[in-house]
């Protein structure tokens, strides 16, 4: 990010957390409150310490990011329809509670692909993180180190891995975007393993896309985007993973499950496909010996199939049979959402918007507090089920 860029992002945090902490108003709420005859709407937040929910952080982010940094981050491809369907799909599910357990001590923590983790949660790859705040990548890494969660690195990462790694007290997992350059390829791959990360998540969810709201708002401010980013504007950082190949972007469109075999003989990392949504991929990917299965459809910004992730989970689930761990993303705002997936086979769960939110409103301060926030509401639940450890949660508790 340049100079410019970063220190009107600064500004803009600045300016809102003057509002927010000024007298005239706090005296005056409906100033903050969004819909103030809505006691269900987000709110502007001056702290992270303010928050209620993962929401209201979302607010913040809306207000402080730069215009085209925000519809990268929020949007869907088409008109939305997945990213909607994401959302929606939790509602099609509802939880039989019970009662009479002694439900004092809840323990959410985890094992997962040999690693233990505090929370079945884990973050996302979400590339660029210092489009969101200065400190990126690093930032999270933190968050993910105080609340023992787990991380996945993206290719297109603003911070090389090495220094995520460093920040994080252990080594992430990496996600793979491939390129048809195997050359070059292999240099990523071999660069995470050097760096010790355990796991190599293959994107396999994006082979093209169409993501209008983008287009959209580079058609409309054509000028304000090229002064960062021009391919001669010299202000944006090259994308660190590529240093030292000749790739430059990634191009995934020629993968087929030969390729899925290429890696795993290539790579002494464990692979996990990200972005199967069929019970007909899963077979597959158990029987090319994948060691672990992400179903996410990219927070809505692959297809537009209108299939929510959570309604894709059981097919997969079922076709896999235990066999290797399956996640899931897509829409995961509320403890309820975790607990829905988890009753329905889910061996974790993973964010990506949410914590961007965090990160772009308070940087490692916000990422913390939003996987609080899911703990706590996941915590809530749990109680509510009468489950006391994740292994307890079935899908006995899916009315
Ligand atoms: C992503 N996602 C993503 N996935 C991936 O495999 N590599 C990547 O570099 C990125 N980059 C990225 C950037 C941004 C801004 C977003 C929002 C998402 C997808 C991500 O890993 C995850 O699948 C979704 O974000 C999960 O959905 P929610 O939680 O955002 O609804």
């Amino acid at each position: 990010m340049t100079t410019d860029a970063a220190s009107t992002l600064a500004s803009r945090r600045a300016f809102l957390r003057f509002l927010a902490s000024s007298p005239a108003v706090c005296a005056a709420p409906s100033i903050l409150a969004q819909n103030p005859t809505d006691p269900y709407a987000p709110e502007f937040i001056a702290s992270a310490a303010d928050a209620i929910n993962v929401f209201d952080f979302h607010e913040v982010a809306r207000q402080v990011l730069l215009p085209g940094h925000y519809t990268y981050m929020a949007l869907g491809t088409d008109d939305g329809g997945t990213l909607r369907a994401n959302r929606e799909g939790f509602g099609q599910y509802r939880l039989k509670m019970r009662r009479l357990v002694d439900v004092r001590q809840i323990d959410m923590s985890i094992e997962l692909l040999g690693e233990s983790c505090e929370l079945p949660i884990i973050i996302a790859p979400c590339g660029s993180q210092k489009a969101f705040h200065p400190d990126g990548e690093v930032a999270v890494a933190r968050a993910a180190q105080t609340r023992g969660v787990e991380q996945v690195l993206s290719t297109v990462t603003s911070t090389a891995v090495e220094h995520v790694n460093r920040a994080r007290g252990r080594p992430v997992w990496f996600q793979l975007y491939t390129n048809p350059d195997w050359e070059g390829t292999q240099a990523i791959v071999r660069r995470a393993e050097a760096s010790g990360c355990p796991v190599l998540a293959l994107t396999v969810d994006l082979p093209a896309s169409n993501r209008e709201a983008l287009a959209r708002f580079r058609r409309d401010t054509n000028d304000e985007c090229q002064v960062c980013h021009a391919p001669d504007a010299g202000v944006i950082a090259p994308k660190p993973m590529y240093a030292g190949t000749a790739i430059n972007r990634p191009d995934t469109s020629f993968m087929d499950w030969d390729y899925v075999d290429r890696l795993k003989d290539f790579t002494s990392m464990q692979l996990v496909l990200k972005g199967i949504v069929t019970a007909e991929d899963a077979s597959l990917a158990v029987e090319h010996g994948v060691d672990g299965i992400i179903v996410s459809n990219h927070g809505g910004r692959s297809e537009n199939s209108g299939r929510s992730t959570i309604e894709c989970l059981p097919e997969v689930v079922d076709a896999v049979q235990g066999r290797v761990p399956v996640i899931v993303d897509g829409g995961f705002r509320r403890g309820t959402d975790v607990f829905k997936a988890l009753a329905l086979g889910a061996d974790a769960i993973a964010i990506g918007r949410p914590y961007l939110w965090g990160l772009a409103s308070f940087g490692q301060e916000g990422v913390e507090t939003v996987l609080d926030l899911l703990a706590r509401e996941l915590e809530i639940v749990m109680k509510q089920a009468g489950t006391v450890r994740i292994a307890d949660i079935g899908r006995s508790h899916i009315a």
